[in-house]
């Protein structure tokens, strides 16, 4: 089968891969219709983790259908469509009995990451049952894709870390495919005003149509004095950071006011410093973490029940013959004016 195989810092090639045959009685094989390319599939790719063995396949975002089933798989049979959660979970162990499936100790985030991943013909999906969900009948797959990942890491680790409430200013510093899906997640919480900050203008523009009600150029404009404008000079309520560089962490602990939230997104590769003599005394909650995925079922009935713009969001179209073009598109997202990229494997 063919697959996108990671060789180290700059180093990818789509490939010929043996296909993944069932290894514990408590997996699938899936042959992957539609998958993505996520902001941490660049990190990756630009070096932030080098912990990831070479000849790894890449990508954890996708739906498919069942091909195989190992024996104790209860819940899902061959030639049924799924979702594919970017978090594998075992649903047993203790992190999994409080909803931390992102720190499950046989699971995690561990698709194209420590265990092979979605950018290939076929996947192997551990801990199946708990892993895979099940996609409405009226949801468009290519929809579904961005309900492995990015929608419920925007919800989970951004508007609800954060505490988005009615009523509140919020900003959101970074506008890719994770902000994006923080601003339209944050809008079931009402906020007054959503700031969207970034560099790119044409993300920006997508931002001001999905809900923003500012938009700010980090690029071309001093954010502090920006932010003091909309909101007055204490500062917002919840900033949420989703680029995941030392820059964007510095423009979040800036534009706060006391009690504020700080719920940081990005997968950071470099330490950032935090002003604690300036903000000792600001009454702060800073919140991290990896996306738990267990909103998932609730953001699934909630997207197929309501138009939520998704579509805005997908700008490019590539079959996988055409997925290392796809990673430059991605990577030069301002230029190309991309967003999420789809990866058709029919
Ligand atoms: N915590 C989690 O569970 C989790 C899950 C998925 C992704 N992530 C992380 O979320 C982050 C965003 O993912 P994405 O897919 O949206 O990535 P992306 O690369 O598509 O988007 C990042 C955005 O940041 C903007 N940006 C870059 N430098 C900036 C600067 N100096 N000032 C303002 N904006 C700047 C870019 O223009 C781009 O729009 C990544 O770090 C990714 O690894 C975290
Ligand atoms: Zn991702
Ligand atoms: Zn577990």
């Amino acid at each position: 089968m063919k697959a996108l195989v990671y060789y180290g810092d700059h180093n990818i090639a789509l490939e010929e891969r043996p296909k993944p045959t069932i290894i514990k009685p408590t997996d699938v094989i899936v042959k992957v219709l539609k998958t993505t390319i996520c902001g941490t599939d660049l990190g990756i790719y630009k070096g932030k983790n080098p912990e990831i063995e070479s000849g790894r396949i890449l990508g954890h975002e996708g739906v498919g259908i069942i091909e195989e089933v190992g024996d104790s798989v209860s819940q899902f049979k061959k030639g049924d469509k799924a979702l594919i959660s970017c978090i594998t979970s075992c649903g047993s162990c203790e992190y999994c009995k409080k909803q931390m499936y992102a720190h499950c100790k046989d699971g995690g985030w561990i698709l194209g990451y420590m265990i092979d991943g979605v950018q290939a013909e076929y996947v192997r999906i551990p801990h199946a049952d708990n892993s895979l969900h099940r996609i409405p009948e009226n949801m468009d797959d290519e929809i579904a894709v961005l309900l492995s990942d990015i929608l419920p890491t925007g919800h989970e680790i951004g508007v609800q870390y954060g505490n988005v409430k009615p009523g509140d200013e919020i900003a959101i510093v970074g506008a890719g495919p994770v902000g994006m899906s923080v601003l339209l997640t944050a809008q079931f919480y009402s906020p007054s005003k959503i700031i969207m900050i970034d560099l790119d203008d044409n993300r920006l523009k997508l931002a001001k149509e999905l809900g923003a009600t500012h938009t700010i150029n980090s690029g071309t404009t001093n954010v502090e004095e920006a932010v003091k404008k909309i909101v007055g000079d204490d500062g917002v309520d919840v900033v949420i950071e989703a680029v995941g560089i030392p820059t964007t962490w510095n423009i979040c602990q800036n534009i706060i006011k006391p009690g504020a939230h700080i719920a940081n997104v990005g997968v950071h590769g470099k330490k950032v410093d935090f002003e604690i003599q300036k903000l000792w005394i600001k009454n702060l909650t800073i919140t991290t973490g990896l996306v738990n995925t267990n909103t998932t079922p609730m953001l699934l009935k909630t997207v197929s029940a309501n138009n939520m713009d998704l579509k805005k969001m997908i700008t490019h179209h590539f079959p996988l013959s055409e997925l290392e073009h796809a990673y430059q598109v991605f990577l030069n997202g301002a230029e190309e004016k991309a967003m999420k990229i789809i990866i058709n494997n029919e």
